[in-house]
């Protein structure tokens, strides 16, 4: 029997040569920069399991949402209790802070989480069963700020990432009693046209009349042109934040897109919405969206706290960094291959790799005992910088040849050094990287005088060692002189 993967899923694998996009060096680096933003921005990690009891979706995303209709992976446990595959992060962030009164701790709390969500949905490129989220929660503010914080945060990652061509679109769809409002008056307006509508909106006509709005069916975005606007139906206050919104992006040189279209596809959102769309994708174009749920915590039985979030697609970021050939960092190298000849050395090998990893060194080893030349291959094929024959002469004497790959030079090191000499490669990498950022022109007179105060604290230092050193070579020279006579 062949098994196969199931429909919708795929693997990441270390080297995928036909979906560059499914390759794990670059997930892992995605992930970094995701990492890195989110403590930038001072949102701490927060995981939840995969699975939570149904009614948190039913009840929360709502039970006309696509997502909870027709998209959940629902199902019984021995216990016979009705759970779901997590379809996003959102609502079990809020469990999470419910259950374990974490607003207790201070009404502002910032997270992010990082994780596969499910959604039973018709696969295509963009879309899976198991995608995965990035996603940030942020408690306890309704400030505009925080809303444009948020919207920041996710744009900021993509510019990072070296992304360009991309939208992002904000709107604001008011409260309930100013979405049943406009729901009344969208219903109005799209009655006569009811029959001409696709099947999946004629069927959102009566349950969720507002996802009309954003089909993807090119008859229905003709439609809908002339549909009210919700802008035209927000109260003063909504006004007023989304004008607040709209004037900090100006004022941070952000550019948007207000698109009265923009619904989203989950019930509990209020005021801004938003999404960032690339050109790059084809019809999944989203990279990541969201707005403010001022209702949710308390809906769910929790504290009446705001809070503003976004969800963003791993997936989609990824394939967008690809297709624009964004640059990607070089793959990590090992700073030493060993290759041990005969038994002895391979034990002497052995107990010398375990020595160099454990000085956080990388370093990797040939276990087959293979011949030189073949070992070497193996060396160039992990792209060692470094290698270390290690025979019975090399023991015997305590010395052997470093060999670097990339000039092909060989220099004679004692066995003694190879952690110490490994450790002084290994970090001059972040010095070098420091010297080239020095090179970079200055853009003002503040920057300069900055970097000139720690490049004459770096050459003070570099002194003070480079003496240390002259004084620790003549007093090498002068035991090894005393020896020779
Ligand atoms: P969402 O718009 O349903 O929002 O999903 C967020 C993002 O996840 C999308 O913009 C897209 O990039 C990605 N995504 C969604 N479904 C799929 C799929 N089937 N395959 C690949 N990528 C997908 C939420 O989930 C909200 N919880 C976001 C949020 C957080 N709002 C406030 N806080």
């Amino acid at each position: 029997m062949k098994y196969q993967i199931p429909t919708g899923l795929f693997d990441i694998l270390p080297k995928d040569p036909k979906e560059e996009w499914r390759c794990s060096p670059i997930w892992t680096y995605v992930e970094s920069q995701i990492r890195e933003i989110a403590q930038d921005f001072g949102y701490l990690e927060l995981r939840t399991p995969i699975f939570e009891k149904a009614d948190l979706f039913l009840r929360s995303v709502g039970e006309t949402s696509d997502i909870v209709s027709k998209e959940l992976y629902l199902f019984q446990d021995k216990g016979e209790r009705l759970l779901a595959l997590r379809p996003e992060g959102t609502a079990p962030v809020m469990r999470a802070i419910i259950e374990h009164g974490l607003l207790n701790q201070g009404r502002n709390q910032k997270y992010f989480y990082i994780g596969p969500m499910f959604r039973y949905d018709r696969p295509q490129a963009g879309r899976y069963r198991q995608h995965h989220q990035f996603g940030i929660e942020a408690i306890g503010n309704r400030s505009p700020e925080q809303d444009v914080e948020v919207i920041t945060l996710l744009y900021t990652l993509l510019k990072r990432l070296g992304l360009n061509n991309l939208e992002i679109h904000i709107n604001c769809i008011g409260d309930r009693s100013v979405r049943d409002a406009f729901k009344h008056a969208l219903k109005d307006f799209l009655q006569p046209h009811l029959a001409e509508l696709s099947k999946e909106s004629q069927a959102r006509f009566e349950t969720n009349p507002l996802r009309i709005l954003d089909s993807k069916n090119e008859n229905d975005q003709k439609l809908v042109k002339g549909a009210p606007s919700i802008l035209d139906f927000i109260n003063d206050e909504n006004r007023l934040h989304f004008e607040k919104v709209k004037e900090l992006l100006d004022d941070i040189g952000i550019e948007y897109i207000v698109n009265p279209q923009l619904v989203r596809g989950l019930d509990y959102y209020n005021e801004m919405v938003f999404e960032v769309v690339s050109s790059d994708l084809g019809a999944q174009s989203s990279l990541g969206g969201g707005g403010r749920y001022d209702g949710l915590l308390k809906m769910m039985g929790g504290p009446d706290v705001p809070a503003s979030g976004f969800g963003s697609g791993i997936e989609r970021i990824i394939q967008a960094v690809i297709a624009q050939n964004c640059p990607l960092p070089v793959e990590p190298r090992p700073t030493l291959f060993l290759i041990p000849l005969g038994e002895t050395a391979s034990k002497y090998a052995f107990k010398l790799l375990q020595e160099l990893r454990q000085q956080n060194i990388s370093a990797q080893m040939d276990f087959t005992g293979r011949k030189v030349g073949k070992a070497m291959q193996m060396a160039n094929q992990v792209r060692a910088q470094n290698v270390l024959v290690i025979g019975d002469k090399e023991i015997e004497t305590g010395f052997a040849e470093l060999k670097e790959m990339d000039s092909g030079t060989n220099q004679r090191i004692p066995l003694d050094s190879v952690v110490r000499i490994l450790r002084i490669l290994e970090t001059s990498g972040p010095y070098l990287a420091y010297l080239e950022e020095m090179e970079k022109p200055f853009e003002s007179k503040d920057d300069a005088q900055f970097f000139m105060q720690k490049v004459h604290r770096t050459l003070e230092q570099t002194k003070m060692m480079t003496e240390k050193f002259h004084q620790q070579i003549a007093e090498l020279k002068g035991l090894i002189e005393e020896s020779e006579e």
